[in-house]
């Protein structure tokens, strides 16, 4: 929760760069405006996470968001647009199926991967000959995307491997004294990041799930899940979406996620109730246990917060029920796993 009124701004400083956060308004969109024209960064609420924005074309301030973020270089960023329009220039060729999904899907949680023209600079791919496309629903990021009239990359606002912010809070808390300017849109709706997908032969293989599950994809093609989405790929492994490689959204505690349900879980909590840690429930559970929510459209809402005070308040282990990984419970499980290191207690 924000400590401050929502329709004041609030100024800090450090490292001699003062970090605001600014509601969402005309104000606040035309400032975010005009330092994106300047070729600076600024971070904005979208509906999945909030993300880290410059201008997509503009190398130098795209390598901005990589020191911000202390992001290895070869991990690319998504490409944002406001309308269908200015996804031409980007890609060498929009599918069929990828035209029947954004008619579908968006504005929403769904990031598409094409092959890239030369409008696109290097940096932003992250050295890859595709770019990763989404037009995100936020009406705080579209109007921005909006006003400045050229795509927005943007990684979530996170420092690299930490928890994805999804509160101006989560931001300023990674982000104080590197930016300039946070707009604040409250908390994000949908909680984890986009899904991520590819087309491979007809068919939509997903490299990261998300806020559009593959149910969903389904009534439209084939769908595959990329074999990084539940498992940690091998150190020397290619794999094909580079963010799936690297230990992500980790607090400093540290995670297990638990194949326990229900009454096992209470057993399991039992045995190890003398320990600094938190149980994560799937479910009200009483004493003892912290509620992450019976269904997964709560649990990707509540679980990069949760992550975030177990470092607030010190704890150093946090043990969490595993969730199911049907519809959207399969983001929650990748995001878990990894959040984990894939430590998972199934005995
Ligand atoms: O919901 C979201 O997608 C958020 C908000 C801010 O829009 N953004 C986000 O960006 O999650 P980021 O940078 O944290 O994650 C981008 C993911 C990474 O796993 C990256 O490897 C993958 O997308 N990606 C980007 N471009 C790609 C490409 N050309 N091929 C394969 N994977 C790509
Ligand atoms: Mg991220």
């Amino acid at each position: 929760m924000l400590d401050f009124p929502a329709n004041s701004f609030k100024v800090m400083s450090s490292n001699n760069l003062q970090t605001r956060i600014m509601p969402f308004c005309e104000e606040s969109v035309c400032e975010a405006a005009d330092i994106l024209k300047n070729g600076g960064i600024v971070a904005l609420p979208t509906e999945t996470v909030y993300g880290l924005a410059a201008n997509a074309l503009d190398e130098n301030a795209v390598k901005s968001i990589f020191t911000a973020k202390g992001r290895p270089q070869d991990n690319p960023l998504i490409v944002h647009i406001s309308n269908f329009e200015m996804i031409k220039p980007l890609v060498t060729e929009i599918p069929e199926l990828a035209r029947r999904l954004a008619e579908k899907f968006w504005a929403g949680p769904l990031t598409m991967i094409f092959g890239k023209t030369s409008v696109v600079p290097d940096i932003t791919s992250g050295g890859l000959s595709t770019v990763a496309v989404r037009m995100p629903a936020n009406d705080a990021a579209r109007a921005v995307i909006e006003k400045c009239g050229f795509p927005l990359a943007a990684p979530s606002a996170n420092l690299s491997g930490k928890p994805s912010p999804t509160s101006a809070q989560h931001v300023f808390e990674d982000m104080n004294g590197k930016i300039p300017l946070i707009i604040d849109g409250g908390e994000c709706s949908v909680g984890v990041e986009s899904t991520v997908v590819c087309f491979r032969e007809d068919k939509i293989h997903i490299l990261r799930p998300g806020g559009i599950t593959a149910e969903m994809l389904s009534k439209f093609a084939e769908v595959e899940i990329d074999k990084a989405v539940e498992t940690a790929p091998r150190p020397d492994e290619r794999v094909l979406s580079p963010g799936m490689k690297y230990k992500h959204y980790s607090p400093k505690a540290n995670v297990f996620v638990v194949n326990k349900r229900a009454d096992l879980f209470r057993k399991f909590r039992a045995m190890h109730e003398d320990e600094n840690a938190w149980f994560l429930s799937r479910g009200d559970y009483g004493e003892g246990f912290i509620d992450f929510g019976e269904i997964a459209e709560i649990q990707a809402q509540r679980l990069f917060g949760l992550l975030r005070s177990a470092d607030e308040n010190n704890i150093e282990t946090v043990y969490v029920e595993a969730p199911d990984k049907s519809g959207m419970g399969l983001a929650v499980y990748n995001r878990l796993i990894r959040a984990a290191g894939f430590k998972v207690v199934d005995e």
